[in-house]
C-alpha cells in the first residue's frame, strides 16, 4: 500500500477499507508517513467526508494506537459522559455522583488540557486533600466498593488523536464533523465505556455554531457507537449563554453541591436529569426515560447523591467539610459586582467572553503548565430572557490577582458580555433534540 494512492482515492472521493485506514493511522502514529501527507489526506477528508464505516475504523485505529482499558475491566455497567465543551459546565460534577447513587459504576478518567476553566480533575482538586493518582487496581476496586471514581489519565491514550489533532489544528482541518466524531469517541472508547451519553453543544459559545450541524455530528457519534458495540445517546443542547451560575473551578464545586441538595439552577439541574436519566437507561437501572428521572429526582430528595459525593471525596483522600460549608472551599480575596447599566431585557450572554473572563482571571491554562488558582472565576445570576434593572448585579467576578489592567480587562469583557434591550427577549431553549440509534427527536418545550 502506499499512502499516495490513499490521498489520491479519499481525493476522488472514494471509501477506504478498514486495512486502508489502518494503514494510514499506524504509519502516522510511529512516524513513517510524514506529517505533509496526512495533512494532505485531512484535506481531502475535510472535502470528501467518510461514510459511518470509514469513521468507526478511524476511531478504532487510534484506540489502538496506545494504552486502553477493557470495558469488561471496570465493573458494573460503566456509562461514560460527554460534553463537546462549553463554558462553566458543571454537569460531570453533578453527574458522576448522581448516577452512581443510582446503582450505574461511574468511572472518569479525564485529562487536565487547556480551557477557560479547568477539567474536572482540576475543579474536584479544589477540595483540600483530594487526590487523582491512583493505580489500576485501586481505581477498579473502588468502583466496586462504592460505584465511583475519578484519576487523571494514565500511560498513553490515543497517541494517534493527539498527533492527529495537533496537526488539524495548523492545516485547517479541524472542522470536518467524521474527524471530529472519531477523536471524540476514540477518547471515550479507550477509557472503557460501555455505554456512552453524549451533550453536544451547539451556539454561540460551543464548537457546533449551528443546530443542524450540531445533529449531524451528534448522528456521526452515534453511528460510531452502534457499529463498535457501544450504545450511544446524544442530548442538543443550548450554549448560547453559559450553563448554571458558576464558571471557575471551587465555585463551580459549590454549585454541584448544591444541585446535589435540589438547590442548583434551574437550567443546571435540568440539564442534569436529561442526561442522567439517559445514563440510568442505558446502565440498565430503568426501562424508560420518566421512571430514569424520579430515581434521579429521589437520589437528591433523600440525600444519598450528596452522600455519594461525600464517598468519594472521602474515598479519594479529601476533606469532605465543605459539604456541610461551602466557604471551606477556597476563596477569592475579592469579590468584584459587575452592574446593569440599564433597565430592560437579557438579549444576550456571550459565553465566550464570560470563559475568557474566568481564564484571564486565573481559572484555566493558557498553556500546559500553568497553574490554575481554584478560588477564581465568574458567577453570572442573569439569563437570557431576564428583566432587569439598571444597578442590578448581573455578574461577580471572583479575584486574587492585584493586577489592576488585568481587572479593569475583566470587568470591560464581562460588561461587554452582555447586551441588554427595551424590548422583550423569550428565554432561550436548554434542550433542543435527542438524536439515537432510531434517529432524530426534537424537543418542544422552552
Ligand atoms: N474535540 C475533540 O476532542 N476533537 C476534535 O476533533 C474536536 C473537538
Ligand atoms: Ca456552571
Amino acid at each position: 500500500m502506499r499512502t499516495v494512492d490513499l490521498i489520491a482515492k479519499k481525493r476522488n472521493g472514494h471509501e477506504h477499507t478498514k486495512e486502508e485506514i489502518d494503514f494510514l493511522i499506524a504509519g502516522f502514529t510511529k512516524g513513517i508517513i510524514p506529517d505533509y501527507q496526512l495533512s494532505a489526506w485531512a484535506m481531502a477528508v475535510y472535502f470528501q467526508g467518510m461514510n459511518a464505516e470509514e469513521t468507526a475504523y478511524l476511531t478504532m485505529a487510534m484506540v489502538h494506537s496506545g494504552d486502553s482499558i477493557q470495558p469488561d475491566a471496570i465493573p458494573g455497567m460503566n456509562v461514560d459522559k460527554h460534553s463537546t465543551g462549553g463554558v462553566g459546565d458543571t454537569t460531570t460534577l453533578v453527574l458522576g455522583p448522581l448516577v452512581a447513587a443510582a446503582g450505574v459504576s461511574v468511572a472518569k478518567m479525564s485529562g487536565r488540557g487547556l480551557g477557560h476553566t479547568g477539567g474536572t480533575i482540576d475543579k474536584l482538586e479544589a477540595i483540600s486533600g483530594f487526590q487523582v493518582e491512583m493505580s489500576q487496581a485501586q481505581f477498579y476496586q473502588q468502583i466496586k466498593e462504592i460505584g465511583i471514581a475519578v484519576i487523571g489519565q494514565s500511560g498513553e491514550m490515543t497517541p494517534a488523536d493527539k498527533k492527529l489533532y495537533a496537526l488539524r489544528d495548523v492545516t485547517a482541518t479541524v472542522e470536518s464533523i467524521p474527524l471530529i466524531a472519531a477523536s471524540i469517541m476514540s477518547k471515550k472508547i479507550a477509557s472503557g465505556a460501555k455505554a456512552i451519553v453524549l451533550d453536544v453543544k451547539t451556539g454561540k459559545g460551543a464548537f457546533m455554531k449551528t443546530l443542524a450541524d450540531a445533529i449531524e455530528l451528534a448522528r456521526a457519534m452515534v453511528e460510531i457507537g452502534t457499529l463498535t458495540g457501544r450504545h450511544t445517546v446524544a442530548i442538543i443542547s443550548d450554549m448560547d449563554q453559559p450553563l448554571g451560575e458558576a464558571v471557575g473551578n471551587a465555585n463551580e464545586v459549590a454549585e454541584a453541591v448544591r444541585t446535589l441538595k435540589g438547590q442548583g439552577p434551574a437550567d443546571l439541574t435540568q440539564l442534569c436529569l436529561e442526561l442522567g436519566a439517559n445514563m440510568v437507561l442505558l446502565g440498565g437501572q430503568a426501562t424508560d426515560i420518566q421512571t430514569a428521572k424520579e430515581i434521579l429526582r429521589t437520589c437528591i430528595a433523600d440525600g444519598s447523591a450528596l452522600a455519594k459525593l461525600q464517598q468519594l471525596v472521602e474515598a479519594q483522600g479529601g476533606d469532605p467539610a465543605f459539604i456541610q460549608d461551602l466557604e471551606k472551599l477556597p476563596q477569592p480575596k475579592q469579590i468584584i459586582p459587575i452592574h446593569s447599566h440599564a433597565d430592560g431585557y437579557i438579549a444576550e450572554i456571550q459565553a465566550e467572553e464570560i470563559g475568557l473572563t474566568a481564564m484571564l482571571l486565573g481559572a484555566g491554562r493558557e498553556t500546559k503548565d500553568a497553574k490554575i488558582d481554584h478560588s477564581v472565576g465568574v458567577n453570572v445570576y442573569a439569563k437570557v430572557g431576564n428583566r432587569v434593572k439598571q444597578g442590578e448585579i448581573l455578574a461577580e467576578l471572583l479575584v486574587n490577582a492585584s493586577d489592576t489592567e488585568r481587572l479593569d480587562e475583566a470587568k470591560n469583557r464581562v460588561n461587554r458580555a452582555f447586551r441588554i434591550q427595551s424590548e422583550h427577549v423569550p428565554q432561550s431553549k436548554l434542550i433542543y433534540a435527542i438524536v439515537d440509534a432510531n434517529g432524530v427527536r426534537y424537543f418542544n418545550e422552552a
